[in-house]
């Protein structure tokens, strides 16, 4: 008799757990809003000199290709995409190449060179957040049309948001330009952006969005071209640009707490990219690099865009024995070992 009942019971209790894990695989699409740490390509089609679809960028990406993102290959939410069991990539919303159905799984709005702060995408003429927003909107209404009011709406609200900025607002606008130094100490800076910051996902949130990873700074003044220009500190990091970034990603923690409870069912969670970029800076041979202070891109030393050029004899021929591709963005390889470091956090908190 107990044999006979074995089987069946087997059968649903498998059968139940392929259900569990049906409806437990909740995340239908990956949506990417921020700078050129996840811009994959939308700078390609504005005017701007910030670009990066011409060679050596994207020799490692699949068919050698470059995308407009700034790396050797692939870039963070090509990662988290692929490793929530969605596209290996995600594609630009601006690029020509791709309509609405890809668009469906994953979409990036993201610009190189953006930050919280109008003024900042002013520096380079890139997309401002605000206009990153814009285009969201758009697209909401197209995906609308071309799935369903309704089917739309459960992807757009079941969707895994992922902001990435900041680290323009402070090096390529606050620290360089006079305007906002004039006008705030850098306490009050980090207080104006996190400001921005909370209007931008109270805006999402109003759009219907719940799921966003909000990731804080890097330590940025480990950047090769922040080393570079450190000449009287025998090109070490940069100490001041580290600790502003580590208050704003305390300042940033506040924030997702403050949300959290303002907003009924906002998931908002933020991603610690400081801590592993900067584990793996202080000790690149235990992941296999063998250079971290400068990048693989022609001197590495302040090489970025137009200037990191396929003819300069001297880019490195292994791209994975760098931290950095060029002076301001990482290697493929770091990038993954960023989201490898982040995925178990999302994944518990999202699917
Ligand atoms: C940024 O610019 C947009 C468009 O001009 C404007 O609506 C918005 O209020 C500006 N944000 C700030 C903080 O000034």
């Amino acid at each position: 008799m107990a044999y006979t009942y074995t089987t069946p019971w087997l059968l649903v209790v498998t059968e139940l757990l392929i259900l569990v894990s049906i409806t437990e695989s909740k995340v239908p699409a990956i949506i990417v809003f921020g700078d050129s740490t996840v811009d994959a390509g939308n700078n390609n089609v504005v005017s701007t000199l910030l670009k990066s679809n011409f060679r050596p960028y994207g020799r490692d990406f699949s068919g050698g290709r470059p995308t407009g993102r700034f790396s050797n290959g692939r870039i963070p939410p090509d990662f988290i995409s692929e490793a929530f069991g969605l596209k290996p990539t995600v594609p630009a919303y601006l690029d020509p190449a791709y309509d609405i159905a890809d668009f469906a799984t994953g979409v990036c709005f993201a610009s190189a060179g953006t930050g919280y702060d109008n003024a900042t995408s002013d520096v380079l003429n890139v997309i401002p957040m605000w206009k990153e927003l814009e285009y969201y909107k758009e697209y909401q209404n197209k995906l609308r049309a071309h799935v369903g009011k309704d089917k739309a709406n459960e992807i757009l609200s079941e969707a895994l948001y992922l902001m990435s900025l900041g680290t323009n607002d402070f090096l390529e606008n606050y620290y360089i330009l006079p305007k906002r130094q004039s006008q705030f100490t850098v306490k009050q800076y980090e207080d104006f952006l996190i400001g921005l910051a909370g209007n931008f996902i109270r805006e999402l949130y109003g759009l219907g969005v719940r799921k966003i990873s909000l990731t804080g700074l890097p330590p940025m003044g480990c950047l090769p071209l922040e080393r570079t220009l450190n000449i009287l500190d025998q090109n070490e990091c940069v100490e001041k640009y580290n600790k502003v970034a580590l208050e704003f990603n305390w300042k940033l923690n506040g924030l997702v707490k403050r949300l959290n409870k303002e907003l009924p069912g906002l998931r908002l969670m933020l991603a610690d990219a400081y801590t592993i970029l900067y584990q793996i800076i202080k000790r690149p041979s235990l992941y296999g690099f063998d250079a971290v202070e400068v990048a693989c891109c022609s001197t590495g030393t302040y090489e970025m865009s137009y200037l990191c050029s396929e003819h300069n004899p001297l880019t490195c021929l292994d791209a994975n024995k760098y931290v950095f591709w060029d002076a301001f963005h990482p290697t493929e390889k770091t990038n993954h070992i960023i989201v490898n470091h982040l995925i178990d956090a999302l994944q518990a908190n999202y699917r």
